[in-house]
């Protein structure tokens, strides 16, 4: 699998997943300061890996503190995470990671410094190691919906790219494949900056998984055409209802499967699920620079001074949404019903 992040020598290297698919670059982070500013920029990106770079990003602050009691590290702790949690503001698991150092810092609190950093430590690992498991769970639960031969489409990149191991979304394609179902994948090139064309396509043809770059705005005619038997996309924050946060074109994407009767389906960990939102109104939307529309890539296309709006997510309502893959099994026709039984809330 593509190591896209990992733990090594007191700092962490990562996939620098703006250059491709061109370049193939890792990078080394050191400090909180470059986590942030790896994770604001998309260096690491997709839910799953932007909770672990934050859980690192964290012992990147703490490792060498010099505090001599837990309440001056508690203050040190604080501020890496507060600051961390302003990266970017969509993706839940951000904030789940965050809670769970802090929370795992507290549980610790009476033990020297050096071991509350230990304890931190190894739960970062273990927020790395969970989502290996969570990803392989997701692509086995997912097999059920994927019948021999389906062409699938799917939306910006929740691939290995996007993960500790190989995914959410395409974990399902990828442990079909492995299954002999011979699946082939339609692949949004998901404006503005590409994660369809630049991650998905990369990834899958290593994988040697059959997939056909389209347009974004070519979705409605390969449906139209009968190409398509299923959607499957990731999520970034997943409200107690159903509605599901992801890169934006996912909306259009699901009003579209409907249109032409094609079963749409998420796959996202436990940890994408937001159980204080009541709905999807309330996920917080990060909205992205204007030169990522009329310049993305180096290239203006737009005249100078045009005002852009770029929202980065939308919110699909849970009532277009087949069902969502967890590592737990299918939630089919989500609900608030559905979803806390599924979880056993
Ligand atoms: O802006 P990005 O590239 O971080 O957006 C990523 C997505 O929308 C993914 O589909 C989502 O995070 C799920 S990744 C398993």
């Amino acid at each position: 699998m593509i190591k896209t992040i990992e733990w090594k020598n007191k700092s962490v290297k990562m996939i620098e997943q703006t250059l491709l698919p061109e370049k193939y670059k890792v990078i080394t982070i050191k400090t909180t300061g470059e986590m942030w500013q790896a994770i604001k920029r998309l260096a690491v990106r997709g839910a799953p890996a932007i909770g672990i770079a934050a859980a690192y990003g964290v012992i990147l602050g703490i490792q060498d503190s010099k505090a001599k009691n837990w309440i001056k590290f508690k203050r040190e702790l604080d501020k890496t995470t507060k600051y961390l949690s302003t990266s970017r503001p969509t993706a839940v698991n951000l904030f789940w990671a965050l809670d769970r150092m802090t929370f795992c810092a507290e549980s610790n609190k009476d033990k020297d410094i050096s071991k509350i950093i230990e304890a931190l430590k190894k739960e970062a690992d273990k927020i790395f190691k969970e989502d290996q498991r969570i990803c392989r769970a997701i692509g086995k639960n997912g097999l059920k919906v994927v019948r021999k031969g389906a062409c699938i489409l799917t939306h910006c990149n929740a691939g290995g790219l996007a993960t500790a191991d190989y995914g959410t979304a395409l974990a399902v394609m990828y442990a079909a494949d492995s299954a002999g179902k011979n699946i082939s994948v339609f692949a949004d090139e998901t404006r503005p900056l590409l994660q369809g064309s630049r991650l998905t396509a990369w990834e899958l043809m290593k994988a040697k998984i059959p997939v056909t770059l389209i347009c974004d705005n070519t979705a409605a005619q390969v449906m139209k055409e009968g190409k398509i038997d299923l959607v499957i996309t990731g999520a970034d924050r997943i409200a107690l209802n159903g509605d599901s946060a992801n890169k934006i074109g996912t909306y259009s994407v699901a009003v579209l499967a409907k249109a032409h009767n094609i079963p749409f389906y998420i796959a996202a960990p436990k940890s994408t699920f937001d159980f204080t939102l009541k709905n999807g109104s309330e996920i917080p939307i990060e909205e992205r620079k204007a030169e990522e529309v009329t310049c993305g890539f180096g290239k203006r296309t737009a005249p100078k001074g045009v005002p852009v709006y770029s929202p980065a997510f939308d919110v699909t309502p849970a009532k277009l949404i087949s069902g969502i893959i967890t590592e737990f099994g299918i939630i089919e026709k989500p609900n608030m019903t559905t979803i806390k039984k599924h979880f056993g809330l």
